[in-house]
């Protein structure tokens, strides 16, 4: 028996096939592009989702024959984003993605209605869905008229895979219509956000079946016609999922396009005043807490672009020994911020630059802001009660050696590395699938890679980072005072 998962990303889907004992097969990826008419905004077509699946699919047919004993599917998704159907479930307009901040007017509105807050447990973050299907209310109200459902990325992959309108708590605690403690739709909130509870599609548990894919695809795909689909994920707990942090204690650091901070939790502990998002997990009885920065990666993307060298050449020309901080600080909130400081509208800054500084203190600069960022999230974490103690570094940037120790010293815990191999949100998803169609323990499933590296912190520059995290926390008012 095989099991898919499926990581829908913002930049393209990545599909991995794994066997009855969890090991990789085989993966395919095709990509996509995101669409920003205006600034601020940012949108995809659902289609080009399809398209991608489809072409992921074939690859993967074509090199593993193993896919015709195909079981059960996971899909994972980016977070947030409202895709709308009319009643034929047809898409009636682009998604609006996670990282899309036109409705901050609208979020604001609805973060400042009572209970709204107590009852999701999170703030209403201009990126949540529940300010988009406002945003499309009062802009395009002909549009909002003809909406019959709202799904998240991820659920239109479980309609499309199954007919069925479906969704999981991790996904849906990230829509600000979520009753997250109580892990079902709120009435409350939904009418807050002039939504109807037969708009939403039904919940399950991620790992829980959604249901069956559609026979037309069974036979299409050349698999049988019993292949469960599961309820799936929103993509930081799929990745939760793959490295195996389903308890208290466990967690992760990912430097992607956003920065995260996760830990799992045992029970329900929101903390919306500290900008921390509390979701549920993608299993039952579980929820996870993380801190969200918005430009991890793209902040050094970005410094990548500004001197025209690759990302990779500008972290080795750091060398690989850690350095104390420099004079030069960056504030990284070149899409804004949401944790700790919730605001769309800021934007990031150098401080310190001097007709001395090179392309490495910039370098070394934002490498220390990202790890800054991160360190806020933690200490929202921490004063939560969350602990951080198997923490694991994965994404993009933990390629880089030195900036994954930085984060160590900056966060003052070890970081481990996992060995190479399959680790993500797609192992995640397929992890799902393989739950819901086996009704395995998660336990038994979700279990931590092997490790490769344990990267501790450099305690002999404990009290020179510290110092420079409290003057990067005072240059927040300061830069909001000039904006
Ligand atoms: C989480 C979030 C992002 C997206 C895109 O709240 O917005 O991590 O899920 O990956």
């Amino acid at each position: 028996m095989t099991y898919l998962g499926i990581d829908l990303g913002t930049s393209g889907l990545r599909a991995l096939l794994i066997s009855q004992d969890g090991q990789a097969i085989g993966a395919a990826e095709s990509h996509y592009s995101v669409s920003h008419p205006h600034s601020g905004w940012s949108e995809q077509d659902p289609a080009a989702w399809i398209v991608a699946l489809e072409a992921a699919i074939g690859q993967l047919r074509a090199a593993h024959p193993e896919f015709s004993q195909l079981k059960g599917v996971g899909v994972a998704g980016h977070m947030h984003g409202a895709t709308l159907l009319d009643a034929g479930g047809h898409v009636l307009r682009p998604c609006i993605l996670w990282n899309d901040t036109r409705s901050h007017v609208e979020a604001a509105r609805l973060d400042s209605t009572p209970d709204v807050r107590a009852l999701s447990g999170n703030i209403v973050f201009p990126g949540f869905t529940a300010p988009k299907l406002e945003w499309v209310r009062h802009h395009e109200p002909d549009m909002f008229a003809r909406v019959a459902k709202v799904l998240l990325p991820a659920a239109y992959l479980n309609f499309y895979l199954t007919g069925r309108y479906v969704a999981d708590m991790s996904d849906s605690a990230g829509t600000s219509w979520l009753d997250t403690g109580a892990r079902r739709w709120s009435t409350e909130l939904l009418k807050a956000g002039h939504m109807r509870p037969d708009q939403m599609p039904d919940l399950v548990e991620g790992s829980q079946p959604a249901g069956t894919l559609k026979p037309e695809l069974a036979a299409r795909w050349g698999v049988s016609r019993d292949v469960v689909i599961a309820g799936g994920a929103g993509d930081n707990a799929a990745a939760a999922c793959g490295i195996g942090a389903l308890s208290e204690g466990q967690g992760f650091v990912s430097l992607g396009t956003s920065g995260v901070l996760l830990a799992a939790r045992d029970g329900y502990a929101p903390a919306p005043e500290t900008a921390l998002h509390t979701f549920c997990h993608a299993v039952p009885d579980r929820w996870h807490q993380m801190g969200v920065m918005l430009s991890a990666t793209d902040s050094l993307n970005w410094l990548s672009r500004m001197t025209g060298r690759k990302p990779a050449d500008l972290t080795t020309a750091l060398g690989s020994q850690l350095k104390a901080p420099g004079r030069v600080r960056f504030l990284p909130y070149l899409s804004g911020e949401r944790t700790p400081h919730n605001d769309a509208d800021i934007r990031g800054s150098f401080t310190g630059l001097g007709t001395d500084t090179t392309v490495e203190d910039l370098t070394q600069a934002v490498l220390e802001g990202v790890a800054f960022g991160l360190r806020d999230s933690a200490e929202a974490l921490r004063a939560t009660g969350a602990r951080l103690e198997a923490l694991f570094a994965i994404g993009g940037g933990a390629a880089s050696r030195l900036w994954v120790e930085m984060i160590a010293t900056v966060l003052g815990v070890d970081l481990i590395l996992p060995k190479s191999g399959e680790f993500g949100a797609a192992l995640g998803a397929a992890r799902l699938g393989l739950v819901a169609a086996t009704g395995q323990p998660v336990e038994a499933v979700m279990t931590p890679p092997d490790t490769g590296s344990v990267i501790s912190p450099a305690r002999d520059l404990g009290a020179a980072f510290d110092h420079a995290y409290r003057q990067f926390r005072a240059a927040y008012p300061a830069l909001k005072a000039i904006q």
